[in-house]
């Protein structure tokens, strides 16, 4: 908490040369992706790695995700099966993680992938390819928030928690989907969905040809961020709600209860029932009733399916026990 975190617009002309500056200087830089903003530092340089655990305030078990320029760089740092390649192929640019064998001398600092044998790798839209191309690294980049925290889809939402603790934020306006990307890796039997995400399991199927596998809870492969409590605001988190006790805030999904005049507080996700649009308002919600102020939250039911598993996953890791 002792620097100046300043703050561009993305398409200031000196946005992306300030970025790289910062970076190759080992400092750290949020940068927002097609799913939230990201607390980038350099891969391969362990200051800037173990800048990002502390000031994350995460555990350091927790092994972080690298975002690539292109193909052909995650290729110098992580062994592609021929699935692998065929997702990356379709999905990237995108919302999609693959965690797959990392590569001897691979160059990536150890605390990056935390002592595992493999690396989560992705290529996201937005500026990170560009920026990651023109150091010639991987960047290595958790969501833009204290750990445990709702994830930050705003330059507002970064500088909630990480002000003072960063160097820049390049502000790019709200991300397309709201929710971080899906992680996919892979075991003996194929494909095993890690964290539900955009990419929805559907989506994979179709381009592999063949169903993708749930995560066993204490498997081997796992994504050991996945802690059961996350995402966590300060008040209490009650799901499934069909309407507003009193006192209560309220998020709704569809047409609001008549009950709503009971509640504390009220925003709505998706007012028509949509669950693309109740995505990418769902962590700025979760963050507006996050402070003392807001002790109990209760949300409507959001349908199981489609990218509504997704926003399931987050919601019950919200509203956990911690
Ligand atoms: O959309 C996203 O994925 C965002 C943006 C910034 O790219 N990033 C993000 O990172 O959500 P983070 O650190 O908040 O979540 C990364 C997840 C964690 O659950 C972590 O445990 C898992 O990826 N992970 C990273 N490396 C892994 C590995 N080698 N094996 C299994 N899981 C891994
Ligand atoms: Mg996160």
């Amino acid at each position: 908490m002792n620097q100046t975190t300043h703050r561009l617009a993305l398409d200031d002309p000196q946005a992306l040369d300030e970025a790289v500056r910062v970076l190759a200087a080992g400092d750290l830089v949020a940068v927002p992706t097609e799913t939230v903003y990201g607390l980038c530092g350099d891969a391969t340089n362990g200051r800037a790695v173990a800048g990002i655990f502390d000031a994350k305030g995460r555990p350091s078990f927790n092994p972080l995700i690298c975002h690539v320029a292109s193909l052909a760089m995650a290729q110098r740092l992580a062994v592609f099966s021929p699935e692998a390649l065929i997702l990356a192929e379709r999905f990237w640019p995108g919302p999609l993680t693959l965690v797959l064998p990392v590569r001897a001398g691979a160059g990536l600092h150890p605390l990056v992938v935390a002592g595992l044998p493999t690396v989560a790798l992705r290529m996201p839209r937005g500026p990170l390819p560009e920026i990651a191309g023109r150091m010639d690294r991987p960047i290595a980049a958790p969501s833009a928030n204290r750990s445990g925290r709702v994830s930050p889809t705003t330059a507002e939402h970064v500088l909630r928690t990480l002000d003072g603790r960063i160097a820049l934020v390049l502000d790019g306006g709200p991300t397309a989907h709201g929710l971080e990307s899906t992680i996919v890796g892979f075991d003996a039997d194929g494909p095993v969905l890690l964290r539900p995400g955009p990419v929805v399991a559907a989506d994979l199927s179709e381009v592999l040809g063949r169903a993708v596998g749930e995560r066993k809870e204490g498997s081997a492969l796992s994504a050991p961020g996945q802690l059961s409590s996350h995402y966590a605001p300060h008040g209490t988190v009650r799901l499934d709600a069909e309407r507003p006790l009193s006192g209560e805030c309220w998020i709704g999904f569809g047409p609001d209860p008549a009950e709503i005049t009971d509640a504390a507080a009220a925003t709505n996700l998706s007012p028509r029932g949509d669950l693309r649009e109740a995505a990418a308002h769902l962590f700025a919600a979760l963050s507006r009733f996050d402070g003392p102020d807001f002790p109990r939250i209760a949300v409507a039911p959001i349908p199981r399916e489609g990218l509504g598993v997704a926003i399931n996953d987050r919601l019950k890791r919200a509203a956990a026990a911690r």
